[in-house]
């Protein structure tokens, strides 16, 4: 059995190289996302960031036997840490304590990713860029402006990272059906945070569910989030699920590049959808493909309900779009 699971460890499917750098490795996601990133075999060079802590976890997560190579970076290193990345994964700023809002963090974390971005931007325009700082909604249009700034944006590969609204709704609504979550697939649009997260439960066969428990099910997608923080009780939010979802959207990217076919996931991207109404990111569907976005789906059939809710959410997205490209205008 031993023989088995290692065989099975060092045996790449992978037919590409990629290198992955994860900018914000040393904390609470950073440690569990690099884990699971070095247990995928698309990935061979592995790339640890942090301005604490990260030639520790690079070490640590090296003894994992897959065929890649780890290595740590401290902040002078960031060249280094980024030159030849093909995906950049930024869980790089603080989380939410109880009481605060995802847009309480804007004031620390929009100049760290800022300052993340401009690196990307000089040392590794070409490659894909995973945002998971929050507030997602904000931190990716100080990302899009860092980059035109620089004139190296290209829409196709900035990404906000909205999976882990994706995996709670397969949780909770596998939780009120009696379901086995592994089959709920639940289309979640919008943005990432409150009211902006959308999951289109119309679309999935639970459509008929009594408003009380539906409007229940929706609230606590929306305010998952809320449910770690008050539970970690000041030591953090989201910090393992999140590895998760992290991991599997950056495989899923990983896959695209690689020019596997069909892969879609929800995720916050510059978007046609609604810009046209001034909404310049939007979370939907996406084809994943060889040069990152090769399709953004739109939002399909809604109900009554689900139009009332993404007609809100335009309006806090516009909001917080404008918040995080006028920090980056002001604050170059
Ligand atoms: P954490 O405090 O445990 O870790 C953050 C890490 O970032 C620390 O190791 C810190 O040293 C590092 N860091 C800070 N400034 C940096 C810089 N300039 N360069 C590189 N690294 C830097 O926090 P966490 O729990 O890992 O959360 C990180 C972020 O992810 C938070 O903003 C949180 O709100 C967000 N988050 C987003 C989602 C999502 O769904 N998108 C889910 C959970 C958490
Ligand atoms: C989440 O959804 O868990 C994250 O955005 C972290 C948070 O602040 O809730």
């Amino acid at each position: 059995m031993f023989g088995k699971i290692a065989s099975r460890n060092f045996s790449s499917t992978a037919s590409t190289a990629y290198k992955v750098a994860v900018l914000g490795a040393g904390g609470g996601i950073g440690q569990p996302l690099s884990l699971l990133l070095k247990l995928n075999h698309k990935v061979t060079d592995l790339a640890l960031y942090d301005i604490k802590g990260a030639p520790g976890v690079a070490a640590d997560v090296s003894h994992v036997p897959t065929n890649s190579t780890v290595k740590g970076y401290n902040p002078d290193q960031i060249k280094e840490a980024l030159t030849g990345s093909d995906v950049i994964v930024i869980p790089a700023g603080v989380p939410r304590k109880p009481g605060m809002s995802r847009d309480d963090l804007f004031n620390t974390n929009a100049s760290i990713v800022r300052d993340l971005a401009k690196a990307a931007a000089e040392y590794s325009p070409n490659a894909a860029l995973l945002i998971i700082s929050n507030p997602v909604n904000s931190t990716v249009p100080i990302v899009a402006e860092v980059l035109k700034e620089k004139g190296v944006y290209n829409p196709k590969k900035l990404f906000g990272v909205t999976t882990l609204d994706v995996l709670r709704a397969s949780r909770f609504v596998s939780e009120v059906a009696g379901t086995n979550p592994v089959n709920e697939k639940v289309t979640v649009v919008g943005g990432h945070s409150g009211v902006t997260i959308i999951p289109l439960l119309s679309q999935t066969v639970h459509k008929s569910l009594p408003t009380d428990k539906r409007d229940a099910l929706v609230h606590r997608i929306q305010f998952g989030g809320d449910e770690v923080v008050k539970a970690k009780d000041g030591a953090g939010s989201a910090t393992l699920s999140m590895a998760q979802a992290g991991a599997r959207f950056a495989s899923s990217v990983l896959d695209g590049l690689a020019g596997e076919r069909d892969v879609i996931e929800c995720t916050f991207v510059d978007s046609p959808l609604f810009k046209d109404e001034g909404v310049e990111f939007f979370s939907s569907k996406v084809t994943l493909g060889v040069d990152g976005v090769e399709k953004v789906h739109g939002l399909g059939e809604l109900s009554d309900y689900e139009e009332g809710l993404v007609k809100e959410a335009k309006d806090t997205l516009i909001k917080n779009i404008k918040k995080g490209t006028d920090f980056a205008k002001q604050n170059p």
